[in-house]
C-alpha cells in the first residue's frame, strides 16, 4: 500500500516532533489533540524549526513550503482518522487514554490502516489487544527531539505482521530516521540499558565511589557515550526515570530495583533540568 497521508495522535513534545518528521518526509500530515492550546504550541514550533532547518541548510526552502503545505492541525479524530493512511500515537502514557485512543482509532480508522504507538514502556500486545487489527499494531519509538534524533525502535507485539514491520521500517526510512526491528520486551532496547546504567550511577554516587562530575565524566571519555548518566538523568527528568525504572523493576526482576538515593532526590523534588536542580543545580545558569 502507497502511504501518502500520516496521522499523529497527540500534538505534545513527541506528536509535534514525529509530525515534523512526517511532514518533511513528505507525508500528508494531519495532528490531532483534543487540547488547542496544545496544537497553537505544534504550530509554532513546527514553522519555529522550519525556519532553522532552513537556516540551517538542514533543508531546501522547497522541503520548507511543502511541510508547511503538508501539515494540517484538528481537533476531530473521526475525520482525521477516515482519511489517514497510517497512524502513529504520541498521547500521554496513561493505560485508559491509550486504550481510549486505540479503540476510537480501531473503529474510524480503514482497516488497512497500520496503528503505530510512541509508547515508552506499554506493551505494543497489549495495545493491540484494544483492536481488533492487531496485526497492525505496533510500537514506534521515537526519541526526543525528534528532529534530531536518528533512531526509532521498532517493536513488534506477540500478533504483529511481517508485512506491518516492513511498512513501518519503509516510513520511518522515508522520514529521515534509522531503525532497528526487536521484539517486544519491557524497556525495549534502549530504555532498558540506559534505565540499568542511570540506575546504577546512582548507586555508585551513593556509595561514594565518586562525585557525580568524576562519574559522568568516566563514562563519556572512558567509555565514550556522548553524555554521563547524571546529566542525562537531570534531563529527561529522574521522575520520569524512577518510574521507568519501578515498571522495569516491576516486570524483569530485583536487577532493577531503583536506587533508594533517586527515591530520595525525587521524594525532595530534585527532578532534574525542569525543575531547576536535580543531581546538578541549574539554578545559576
Ligand atoms: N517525552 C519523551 O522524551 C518521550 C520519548 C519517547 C516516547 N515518549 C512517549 O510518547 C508519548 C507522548 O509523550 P509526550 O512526552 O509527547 O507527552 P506530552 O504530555 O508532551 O503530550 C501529550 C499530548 O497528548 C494530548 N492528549 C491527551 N489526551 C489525549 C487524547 N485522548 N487524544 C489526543 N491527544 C491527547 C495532550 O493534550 C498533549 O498535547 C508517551 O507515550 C511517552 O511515553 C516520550
Amino acid at each position: 500500500m502507497k502511504i501518502k497521508h500520516i496521522l499523529v495522535v497527540g500534538s505534545g513534545i513527541m506528536g509535534s516532533g514525529i509530525a515534523y518528521a512526517s511532514a518533511v518526509g513528505g507525508f500528508e500530515t494531519t495532528v490531532y489533540d483534543i487540547e488547542d492550546e496544545s496544537l497553537d504550541k505544534a504550530r509554532a514550533y513546527h514553522q519555529e524549526m522550519l525556519q532553522k532547518g532552513v537556516h540551517r541548510n538542514k533543508i531546501s526552502k522547497e522541503t520548507q513550503a511543502t511541510a508547511i503545505e503538508n501539515l494540517n492541525y484538528s481537533t476531530d479524530l473521526k475525520e482525521s482518522a477516515e482519511k489517514a493512511d497510517f497512524v502513529i500515537e504520541a498521547v500521554p502514557e496513561v493505560q485508559k487514554i491509550k486504550q481510549d485512543v486505540f479503540e476510537k482509532l480501531d473503529q474510524y480508522a480503514r482497516e488497512d490502516v497500520i496503528l503505530a504507538t510512541n509508547t515508552s514502556t506499554m506493551s505494543p500486545t497489549e495495545i493491540g489487544s484494544y483492536t481488533n487489527r492487531p496485526e497492525k499494531v505496533i510500537a514506534m519509538h521515537f526519541f526526543n527531539p525528534v528532529p534530531l534524533m536518528k533512531l526509532v525502535e521498532i517493536a513488534r507485539g506477540l500478533e504483529t505482521s511481517d508485512e506491518t514491520a516492513e511498512l513501518v521500517e519503509a516510513v520511518a526510512k522515508q522520514m529521515g530516521k534509522e531503525t532497528v526491528l526487536i521484539n517486544e520486551m519491557p524497556g525495549f532496547v534502549t530504555s532498558r540499558i540506559s534505565s540499568m546504567v542511570g540506575n546504577e550511577a546512582f548507586n555508585m554516587l551513593m556509595e561514594g565511589v565518586g562525585t557525580p562530575e568524576e562519574i559522568d565524566k568516566a563514562i563519556e571519555i572512558g567509555l565514550n557515550y556522548p553524555m554521563g548518566p547524571f546529566k542525562l538523568g537531570d534531563l529527561v527528568g529522574l521522575d520520569t526515570r524512577l518510574s521507568n525504572l519501578e515498571y522495569l523493576h516491576s516486570t524483569l526482576g530485583d536487577r532493577f530495583r531503583p536506587s533508594q538515593l533517586l527515591v530520595k532526590y525525587v521524594k525532595a523534588g530534585r527532578l532534574g533540568r525542569k525543575t531547576g536542580k536535580g543531581v546538578y543545580d541549574y539554578n545559576d545558569n
